[in-house]
């Protein structure tokens, strides 16, 4: 019996992706990098993204470009204002140096927005309560989904502006867009709210603006991506034939050049994304009573563990990839040649790698340097305690990277 893999594309070939060409066909998924506290880039920043650049990647991904000040998930975080734009020049600038591109993962967190560190309203569907900021997000009204539509396009054109080869709307994780998809959430009773076409309406509006504010802004053509969730693994969330039907809408509108399918609630159910160890403890370390004793009472619910296996999203991904005929990023436990190899095979186009290359940002390099013998594995463990380091400095505890590494 012939155990090879049908692999019918290399990884490490050439891809075109929408108007732009990737030396390969591996992402550096966006993992928030916590190295930007006054909003704008650092060194430390740029540090982060070169050495996976340089580490062999098609292209890396800047997590997380809010669209608005009260887009972010915390006060911290870097959101698209013309005085954002000269650091960001710089960083993409050295990414392209190192012969890889460079995307924005552009955004409004909605409901999962911090409104206590970010001064600024949360936004929701409906009135909803954040645990993690104790502040409520107001109901998004007609007039702010207009301005956080526009604050998309605007994000667009200063994307474009600075550099990036690429843009990738945040539609999953339970973020704005996301929480307009899910039943759960989404209980308006107004053009936004109820039937499937209706809460799809946020997600197809800010990639609609998006790819207008990218086709109309300067010469300098860029790819439009969307990070959407297949399921966000909450009993009655966002289901995967749900997800599937606003994917095919999504195709239809014309806005993307392709799609990275994502799952899970950065609100409800994180671990669904991830896989693996549930870091309760490292989490709550990082916030003061009452909220950490909140956490650690609550923890194991709010952590919901799943088994980690390689490849854990691509059971899902393949029904799209059977519906769909754009572009299909797959991620969720890549880790090695092996697997990347099978994605291939299966028609995704891309893969992303988050945790991996947080670990180890050479990795690709080495992988390459073995060729198809797949002998190089991961160091990458899933104990996901990565996570809980986005509220100091995000790093591998088991590699101790990117620190680790020289700058
Ligand atoms: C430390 C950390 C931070 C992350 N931050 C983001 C983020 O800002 N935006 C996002 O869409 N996903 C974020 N993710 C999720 C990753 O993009 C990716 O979807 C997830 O890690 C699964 O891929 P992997 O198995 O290759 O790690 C983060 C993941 C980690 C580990």
């Amino acid at each position: 019996m012939n155990t090879q893999p049908n692999v019918f594309t290399d990884v490490f070939s050439e891809a075109k992706l929408g108007p732009v060409t990737l030396r390969n066909r591996i992402i550096k998924a966006a993992t928030f990098e916590a190295s930007t506290p006054n909003a704008l880039v650092t060194d430390d920043l740029i540090n982060y993204h070169r050495l996976p650049a340089a580490g062999g990647v098609g292209m890396t991904t800047v997590a997380y470009c809010a669209v608005s000040p009260g887009g972010r998930t915390d006060g911290w975080q870097i959101w698209m204002r013309p005085e954002a734009v000269p650091g960001l020049a710089k960083l993409t600038e050295t990414i392209h140096a190192e012969g890889a591109a460079i995307s924005a993962q552009i955004g409004h967190a909605g409901p999962v927005a911090n409104s206590r560190t970010n001064k600024a309203k949360a936004l929701a569907p409906v009135r909803f309560f954040n645990p993690l900021s104790m502040r409520f997000a107001k109901k998004a009204s007609i007039e702010d989904i207009r301005d956080v539509t526009e604050a998309h396009a605007n994000a667009a054109r200063l994307a474009i502006d600075a550099g990036f080869d690429a843009v990738e709307v945040h539609l999953g994780h339970n973020y704005l867009a996301s929480s307009f998809l899910s039943p759960l959430i989404n209980r308006r009773t107004d053009e936004f709210g109820g039937s499937l076409e209706n809460r799809a309406k946020v997600a197809r509006g800010v990639v609609r603006a998006v790819r207008d504010a990218v086709d109309k802004h300067g010469d300098r053509k860029i790819a439009v991506i969307a990070k959407l969730n297949m399921s966000d693994g909450i009993r009655g969330g966002i289901p995967i034939d749900e997800s599937l039907q606003t994917a095919k809408w999504l195709e239809e509108d014309g806005g993307l050049d392709a799609i990275e399918l994502t799952a899970g609630s950065s609100l409800v159910n994180p671990m669904y994304l991830f896989r693996g160890g549930a870091p309760v403890k490292e989490f709550a370390a990082n916030f003061k009573p009452p909220i950490s004793w909140g956490i650690r009472m609550s923890g194991n619910k709010f952590f919901r563990e799943y088994p980690y296996h390689e490849a854990y999203l691509m059971r899902d991904a393949e029904k799209f990839r059977a519906e769909l005929t754009m572009p299909i990023i797959l991620l969720g436990g890549i880790t090695n040649r092996e697997t990347m190899d099978r994605a291939m095979a299966a028609g995704f186009d891309f893969v992303a790698m988050g945790r991996a290359l947080l670990a180890e940002p050479d990795l690709l390099n080495r992988i390459k340097a073995e060729d198809e013998k797949g002998s190089v594995k991961s160091l990458c463990t899933h104990c996901n305690e990565c996570m809980p380091t986005i509220y100091s400095h995000t790093h591998c505890v088991v590699t101790g990277a990117p620190d680790t590494l020289v700058k």
